[in-house]
């Protein structure tokens, strides 16, 4: 009797729609550009995935890392992806392909953990936490599970006479456990349904508090919020889940789900140094880094931190009056304001360049940890300057780059 002809099996890489954020990180950093969405889900284009693992460690959620063994010829098409709410079951696969599996298999297996952490990468940024950083607790509240969190502020940051409507919002959690890092992100679901009657999305923010609380001791932390009324090509568009925010009033209640991200985190031994280069509402990790340094500044522990931060204007740039209150021997704070009256346009890559010297001479210390938070627009411009500085110092910007990545002394988040 003849054998069973072997079916080609497939570890056909999935996201998982009731955990992923839609936080289009995924996409950005897929390499050959498998993954694609729709106002629903994020889905892996079977056909083109080659289970690089590139998309995995960047992902704030984990919903990225999620297979399923296929028979190739039944491979879960974009059109069946699109349309789900949660992840298929595993499947029996047919005695052939079962027994065609574990070479099959092992051609799209996924390069294990430790290697992807050392695997030279496209991405601009580390896929790694700095070395001390402390260990981040990650979804601990899903979509199914999330948690209710009571409005206890809401302010304005910027001035009231400009179009930057950017707000503080203070959430607090009462007893439920919400444990968070500086750099870490939560989500937030906004109430109503979209066009086609589905529940919204949460939207990711960054925290703009330090991990003991936007007040110290309490178990609460903030958020930067800008109301968005228009989209970044400047036509009109309504901000589902900011709007919602902005409007909040004290004792109104949110569901949080989160938090998020892994290796946006700071480090954790004395003397380590930080540079923060943000846009916007961009500002709110570094507010919390800035935060916890400040917090322990009598402590003779903190190293030196350097801030490029860019705003429209003196009156855009949220948190102003308070940043401007920071001792100066406490943080170097370099602002680069595009549309100030009477002044030159300045973007945060210009002040870098400017301020060539500091930057070179910080990041020649291994103690140095870079963050950039931001417009997607600026991770190039960032970058620009940076090997711009490095290289006037007779420096190699390649090699220091992926030293940078590999020892997870970079790290960017844009949008
Ligand atoms: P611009 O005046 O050219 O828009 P926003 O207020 O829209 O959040 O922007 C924050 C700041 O970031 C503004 O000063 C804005 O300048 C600036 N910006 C815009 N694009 C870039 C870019 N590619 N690199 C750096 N900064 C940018």
């Amino acid at each position: 009797m003849n054998a069973a002809l072997p079916v080609e099996v497939l570890k056909q890489h999935l996201i998982d729609p009731e955990i992923c954020i839609r936080c289009n990180t995924c996409e950005e950093t897929c390499p050959i550009d498998a993954i694609t969405h729709d106002s629903n889900n994020y889905v892996v284009d079977p056909d083109i995935c080659n289970g690089c693992m590139a998309c995995v460690p960047p992902c704030p959620t984990g919903s990225i890392d999620n297979w399923r063994l296929v028979v190739r010829a039944e491979a879960y098409s974009l059109q069946d992806q699109l349309g789900w709410d949660e992840l298929p079951r595993e499947q029996p696969l047919p005695e052939a392909a079962a027994v065609a599996q574990p070479a099959a298999d092992a051609a799209v297996e996924p390069p294990s953990a430790a290697a992807v952490a050392v695997m030279p990468s496209a991405a601009p940024g580390a896929s790694v936490p700095p070395w001390s950083a402390a260990h981040p607790y990650v979804n601990l509240y899903t979509h199914k599970t999330p948690v209710t969190a009571t409005v206890v502020g809401n302010y304005r940051v910027t001035g009231a006479d400009t179009d930057s409507d950017i707000h503080h919002i203070v959430l607090d959690f009462g007893e439920l456990p919400f444990p968070v890092l500086e750099g870490q992100s939560i989500g937030i679901l906004p109430p109503g349904a979209d066009a086609q009657g589905r529940p919204h999305h949460a939207r990711q923010y960054s925290l703009a508090s330090p991990r003991d609380g936007e007040r110290a001791g309490y178990n609460n932390l903030s958020l930067t919020v800008k109301r968005v009324t228009e989209d970044h090509q400047g036509q009109s568009a309504h901000g589902v889940c900011s709007n919602y925010l902005c409007d909040l009033a004290k004792n109104d209640t949110v569901q949080v789900i989160g938090p998020f991200g892994h290796t946006f985190l700071m480090p954790n031994h004395p003397r380590a140094n930080l540079i923060m280069i943000c846009t916007g509402t961009g500002s709110a990790p570094m507010r919390a880094m800035t935060e916890r340094y400040r917090r322990r500044i009598e402590t003779g522990e903190n190293g030196r931190l350097l801030l490029f931060f860019g705003a429209r204007t003196e009156r855009e740039l949220p948190y102003f009056g308070p940043l401007m209150k920071l001792p100066r021997d406490f943080i170097d704070i370099n602002l680069a304001l595009s549309r100030e009256a009477g002044q030159p346009k300045r973007y945060v890559q210009d002040l870098i360049r400017e301020r060539a010297a500091a930057v070179r001479e910080l990041l020649a210390d291994r103690n140095t940890c870079i963050y950039v938070c931001g417009l997607k627009g600026m991770e190039v411009g960032v970058l620009d300057a940076l090997r711009e500085v490095t290289m006037q110092a007779g420096q190699d910007w390649t090699i220091l780059h992926d030293v940078l990545r590999r020892e997870g002394r970079l790290h960017f988040e844009t949008y």
